[in-house]
């Protein structure tokens, strides 16, 4: 049996409520992780609906593929990015109904000793969700000039002593490579110094999620992911991979990546492509905080696609009974 999982899916409800699916249709989730999102999303559209699902992380896809299936029938994984999402559905010529993307990582893969995602083991300095990644937390801190590990710890991370932190692992490099867990925590907690008692959470917290950030090029997976909605909201109808009336719902838990999808959304809005279903982020409620602390920061926001208005598309307007309209004008154009 697959109800073992260790991740508990956030804001649930709300995300199911606005996705608002019909049995049959055809959902892409972008980050399938423990599957608790595509659990829900395949319930909602069987029997004959299918779930696409896309983890970079292969032990995730293998683990929620038979928890899925076992429940709810048709899911099929895809071992990608999901900024391939877009050309994989049309390589099998699909178009989707719906698309959720709930970012970052799974609890099971922060609770997972061998990852490296955190500091409360000491284990090799990994940190990317696809074990076969190009680059390591450690081979970002083995590379990047001083000034780039400031630059990464100040902008993902929104740590202070940016700086401090990036000279301290400069200068400890040089002595010896920095390749574990638990090094990395011990050069932050020197740079804070006596500041580390003052702190509410443990100093390392913020260089961890940024390097995690930075390992994983996260933002630059969102930007192309939004680019291809935009792009994809503009042509539904010439085929593309929106179905018109798709659903698009972020879960975000980084003020940077809300942002993205923050302006995306409303940049389909001004275009007149799509309606944003939620014109503020919703967040979660105080009891799902206090049964699971991650979200906290999370924040979703869902868009539909309406597409540009085609004369095929426009509802008809009768001709108004006393004048003639010219042959080729459509009831847009004034
Ligand atoms: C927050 S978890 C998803 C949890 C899932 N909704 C659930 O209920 O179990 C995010 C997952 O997305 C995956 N991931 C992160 N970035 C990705 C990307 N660019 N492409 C595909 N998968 C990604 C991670 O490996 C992780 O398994």
């Amino acid at each position: 049996m697959h109800d073992d999982a260790q991740h508990i899916p956030v804001l649930l409800a709300e995300t199911m409520r606005l996705l608002d699916l019909s049995p049959g249709e055809i959902v892409v989730d972008c980050t399938v992780g423990q599957g608790g999102h595509s659990l829900a999303l395949a319930e909602a559209v069987k029997p004959d609906g299918r779930v696409i699902g896309f983890d970079v992380d292969p032990a995730q896809l293998e683990f929620s593929c038979q928890r899925v299936r076992q429940a709810s029938g048709r899911f099929e994984p895809i071992h990608a990015n999901f900024v391939e999402a877009p050309r994989r559905l049309e390589a099998l010529g699909l178009r989707t109904d719906a698309v959720l993307a709930d970012l970052g990582y799974s609890s099971q893969q922060m609770d997972d000793p061998r990852r490296g995602f955190s500091f409360s083991a000491d284990s090799p300095l990994d940190m990317r969700y696809d074990p076969h990644g190009p680059v390591t937390a450690a081979d970002l801190i083995a590379s990047l000039t001083e000034r780039e590990l400031a630059d990464v710890i100040a902008r993902y991370g929104e740590d202070p002593l940016a700086r401090k932190i990036a000279r301290k692992l400069a200068q400890t490099r040089q002595r010896e490579p920095i390749r574990s867990t638990a090094q990395l925590a011990q050069v932050v907690q020197e740079a804070y110094g006596s500041r580390a008692r003052r702190s509410r959470m443990h100093p390392a917290t913020r260089t961890f999620m940024a390097f995690r950030i930075a390992v994983n090029d996260e933002l630059a997976a969102l930007g192309s992911l939004l680019e291809q909605v935009l792009e994809g909201a503009g042509k539904v109808n010439e085929g593309g991979w929106l179905n018109r009336g798709a659903r698009v719902a972020v879960i975000s838990f980084h003020s940077l990546e809300d942002r993205l999808v923050k302006r995306a959304f409303a940049e389909l809005a001004q275009r007149g492509h799509a309606t944003r279903l939620t014109k503020r982020p919703i967040t979660a409620t105080a009891s799902e905080i206090a049964a699971n602390p991650r979200s906290r920061s999370a924040k979703l926001r869902v868009v539909k696609v309406d597409g540009p208005v085609t004369q095929d598309a426009a509802p008809t307007v009768p001709d108004p009974p006393t004048q003639r309209r010219s042959m080729d004008a459509s009831p847009y154009d004034t």
